[in-house]
């Protein structure tokens, strides 16, 4: 594993926000991993929406439907009541879909595998990564808008998203480690999500300030660059 790598799992160790569908440091410790279905329900609700707004939505699911099996066996009504509120209501058609091709498919057992996660209804590519990484602990790369901004950083890109998106893809591959991928890619958002935000980043704390060359150059606050629309 790169000193990078190793630098921001030693961060996160330390400093991983607390999420209902995340284990604890103890289990981290003990290899043991999240449960997929949860994985999954937080990775679909968490689309579009933010972690302040999902927490709440989280436990009822969870309480009215502590499994795949169960989702799977409710009334369509019933989870879209549930869903009122979360908006992007595809979202919860979908989830329905999945939750139901899971047993229907797959004996109520999530793939654990990005391919197989992938040929789910509802699954794309990032939340198929998010899965095979969090839950299965696949070397699998997750990139959404918060590694897109610590890779511009950490890497001084300056050409615009969206034409810097495989770009920064590829260095966020380049870094992902063989041990621990899961808590690697929750790592790389924990730290967009709140030292390397967009505007004013605290980089005075943050694990990776030697090593960022954005913040060297002193151009962290204005990366990554956007196209206009
Ligand atoms: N955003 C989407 N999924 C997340 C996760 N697992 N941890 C932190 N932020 C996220």
């Amino acid at each position: 594993m790169s000193l990078l790598s190793a630098s921001l799992l030693d961060w996160y160790d330390r400093h991983a926000r607390v999420m209902p569908w995340r284990t604890g440091p103890q289990a981290r410790r003990d290899g043991t991993r999240p449960d997929p279905y949860r994985v999954w329900l937080s990775e679909v609700m968490l689309q579009q929406t933010t972690v302040a707004a999902v927490r709440d939505y989280f436990a009822r699911f969870t309480t009215l439907w502590p499994t795949v099996a169960d989702l799977a066996a409710a009334e369509d009504g019933a989870v879209m009541a549930e869903w009122a509120g979360l908006g992007y209501y595809a979202r919860a058609r979908n989830l329905l879909k999945c939750a139901r091709a899971v047993v229907a498919d797959h004996g109520g057992a999530f793939p654990d595998t990005r391919e197989g996660l992938l040929s789910l209804p509802g699954i794309g590519p990032y939340t198929a990564s998010a899965i095979a990484a969090i839950a299965f602990d696949r070397a699998e790369t997750v990139v959404d808008g918060n590694v897109e901004r610590v890779m511009a950083r950490l890497h001084d890109v300056h050409r615009p998203l969206p034409a810097a998106k495989r770009e920064l893809t590829a260095l966020a591959a380049a870094l992902t480690p063989a041990a621990r991928p899961g808590d690697y890619a929750q790592a790389v958002m924990d730290l967009g999500a709140t030292i390397c935000t967009p505007r004013s980043p605290a980089c005075g704390i943050c694990p990776w300030r030697a090593p960022c060359a954005a913040r060297a150059a002193g151009t962290a606050p204005e990366l990554p660059k956007k196209t206009p629309k």
